[in-house]
């Protein structure tokens, strides 16, 4: 099968075209490389199954360049990922995001796409309903707090709609935490590569609040499985891809330490504003539609994530 990927040189893209790869199937990723890599490609790439694309989904050619591509599927993970970069600059965000979207969206309709895939955030989606009902499922209101939880449940809204219109088959995967390996350790988001990398540079640890904050971590490598599963099913869903387990930050960092053989208590710092409390994701309904399960437990994931980062 012909796939073609938006942000596949990315965190989460390129082990979805690693597995898309190893599956034998021929995938043209399109990105930009603002913060994304070529070098995370190069496994990939060295199979002759790969084709890169630098293009910026805000132009208006990364349409003709997907309708030329022609390819059967289109996952779409390209995007401004940063939630505080969206607050800062929430027009460059929503012009990558909304925008952007639309113009792959385009693309996809003139290539004669049978089915659209979207990464959003589970994270943002769903704002901060009661915890009582964690772990939460789908069906939450759509609440997002951010202008990056906005733009995302806008492309979602925008694939929802465009899909039925042109006759495109269409899933969003809304996913939680995910970390793993070629996670970029040097953003704001993404604690564990920000922990992996202190720990193993011998640096302290920074734990803002007072680390008792939960967050839904699922490992990279099943985000991938969830997309590849979502080619040939699930279509017209929105679907959560998470662990639906809560695991405080203040866990995550001991998990790591002793992994590490690190690394005394972390530093404190005050709480960031705007930080959602708690957070996990029920993902049975992924489980019913694509017959997804996380695979991987948070202390091989990040025994996992460890090596990758020592590795270096
Ligand atoms: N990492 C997470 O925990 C998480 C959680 C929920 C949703 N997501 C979503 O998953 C997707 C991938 O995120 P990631 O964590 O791999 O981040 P990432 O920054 O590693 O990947 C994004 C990719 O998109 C590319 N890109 C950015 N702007 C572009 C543009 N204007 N034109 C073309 N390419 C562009 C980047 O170069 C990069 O390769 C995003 O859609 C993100 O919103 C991530």
């Amino acid at each position: 099968m012909s796939v073609l990927v938006t942000g596949g040189a990315g965190f989460i893209g390129s082990a979805l075209v690693d597995l898309l790869v190893a599956g034998g199937h021929e995938v043209v990723v399109v990105d930009d490389l603002s913060t994304g890599s070529e070098a995370n490609l190069a496994g990939a790439m060295a199979t002759g199954l790969v084709r890169l694309e630098v293009c910026d989904i805000r132009r208006p050619e990364v349409s003709d360049l997907i309708a030329e591509a022609s390819p059967e599927v289109v996952m779409h993970l390209a995007a401004q990922a940063d939630v505080q970069a969206s607050i800062d600059d929430p027009v460059n965000d929503a012009e990558v995001n909304v925008i952007g979207t639309i113009r792959v969206l385009d693309g996809a309709r003139r290539a004669g796409t049978r089915k659209v895939v979207l990464a959003t955030s589970g994270g943002t989606l769903y704002g901060a309903p009661d915890p009582s009902r964690l772990p939460y499922t789908e069906a939450e209101p759509h609440a997002p707090m951010s202008p990056y939880g906005l733009s995302k449940k806008a492309a979602g809204d925008y694939l929802a709609a465009y899909g039925p219109l042109h006759g495109i088959a269409h899933t969003t995967l809304a996913l939680a935490n995910v970390y793993g390996p070629r996670q970029d350790p040097h953003g704001e988001a993404g604690v564990v590569a920000i922990f992996a990398r202190s720990l193993l540079e011998g640096e302290p640890c920074t734990v803002y609040g007072d680390g008792n904050q939960t967050r839904d971590f699922v490992h990279v490598a099943d985000v991938a499985r969830a997309f590849v599963a979502a080619m040939d099913a699930a279509d017209g869903l929105l679907l959560n891809i998470g662990t639906g387990i809560e695991t405080t930050v203040n866990d995550l960092y001991s998990a790591m330490a002793s992994a590490a053989d690190g690394a005394a208590e972390p530093q404190r710092a005050q709480e960031r504003p705007g930080e959602v409390r708690r957070s996990a994701l029920d993902a049975s309904a992924a489980a019913a539609a694509l017959g997804w399960e996380p695979s991987l437990g948070l202390a091989d994931g990040v025994a996992d994530t460890l090596a990758w980062f020592d590795r270096g």
